[in-house]
């Protein structure tokens, strides 16, 4: 898999140029300066007329051949297609233009039209979010598109999010990658194998809880910091999907990959709702069609993606890959289930907490 950025936008900096260029500007303010965004009259000015052009700016963590990237550039072949050129797509991979930190905010005031973050990274605006971090929330991948169908209960919590909606945030999908794996520099077979044990984590507090309850310590972090976190030893590991692991080379400073597929890392497909209502009636629903193909071609992938990224991992042979008999992980799911489950049902709903119970029972 290619490491490197292999879409570049047309006229983006890179991420040290746009630091450096960046001093006392916003991120919007310098996509203003970048020449990025605004084509024609139509462009967030509510309902333009049939010959505006509009851009839509995604911007992602992640490289562009991982799940994610690889739906975006989806998404923008198919709505430049299907608009024949009135809607523009720029996508902005690998952190390189909003990352962690900032891109919530970039998206809610404009200063790029979509993002498409780790559900966690959503669950200070909605808490109700957090059921996507239940730890073991599925076994296996086969579980996910009934989980978070749009007409599920899980699904409609999300799509239909009044505190993602109040601050201007439209759920358009929910895009796939894949099952959590534990990187670690020290070898983990039970939870205690944990303890004391640094672990970035993706800021939410119930994938906090359910690490604390396994004994470690948790220091949330964003996605571009990690691997110089791993290899200067500012934490001792961290848990991401076989894609993440190999394209952002945490193989080649974790010596031991556990595979625990202890959670899911599902993706929130946000636009800006203001943005998304001043394009016109057919535009609008050239983007939903848009969002609906890149989405099943997301669907179709993600598991390929991440077992071709293991594949990768194993014949570089830099970590060892620990595999857990089926006892050993239900120790690590006994520690955390159903007890995390319930210390969040207030903000997740007892209904859905109990709906979520009785399907695994
Ligand atoms: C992470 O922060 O580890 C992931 O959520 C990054 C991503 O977008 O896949």
């Amino acid at each position: 898999m290619n490491r490197n950025p292999a879409v570049v936008p047309r006229s983006s900096l890179t991420r040290g140029e746009f630091l450096r260029l960046g001093a006392g500007l916003t991120g919007a303010a310098l996509l203003g300066a970048a020449g990025c965004g605004v084509r024609g009259a139509g462009q967030g000015g509510g309902g333009g007329g049939g010959g505006d052009e509009f851009t839509i700016r995604l911007s992602h963590v992640v490289t562009a051949d991982d799940p994610k990237g690889k739906a975006s550039q989806k998404f923008k072949e198919v709505l430049e297609k299907s608009t024949e050129g009135r809607i523009t797509v720029e996508i902005y991979p690998n952190s390189e233009l909003y990352g962690d930190e900032d891109e919530i905010q970039a998206v809610q005031s404009g200063g790029v039209e979509m993002i498409a973050p780790a559900s966690s990274k959503l669950t200070d605006i909605a808490r109700q979010l957090l059921v996507l971090d239940l730890p073991f929330i599925v076994d296996d991948t086969s579980e996910v598109p009934d989980l978070i169908s749009r007409d599920s209960t899980v699904g409609k919590g999300i799509y239909t999010n009044k505190d993602l909606a109040d601050n201007n945030i439209k759920v358009m999908g929910l895009w796939d990658n894949g099952l959590y794996q534990i990187t670690s520099n020290k070898a983990v077979r039970k939870p205690d194998d944990l303890r004391g044990q640094r672990i970035r984590i993706t800021p939410s507090d119930a994938i906090q809880a359910y690490w604390n309850k396994w004994g470690a310590k948790t220091t949330p972090m964003a996605f571009a910091e990690v691997f110089t976190a791993l290899q200067q030893g500012v934490v001792d590991g961290e848990f991401n999907t076989y894609s993440n692991i190999e394209s952002q080379r945490f193989y080649e400073v974790q010596k031991y990959i556990t595979i625990s597929d202890h959670g899911y890392l599902t993706y929130v497909l946000a636009m800006n709702n203001k943005f998304f209502n001043s394009l016109p009636d057919d535009l609008q629903q050239a983007v939903v069609e848009a969002v609906d193909e890149a989405s099943a071609y997301n669907r179709e992938i993600a598991d390929t993606v991440n077992q071709e990224a293991r594949k990768v991992i194993e014949e570089a042979g830099t970590s060892e890959i620990i595999e857990l008999s089926s006892e050993d992980r239900q120790a690590f799911k006994d520690a955390v289930v159903p007890s995390i489950w319930n210390q969040f049902a207030d903000d997740i709903g007892q209904d859905i907490i109990d709906e979520l119970l009785a399907r695994k029972s």
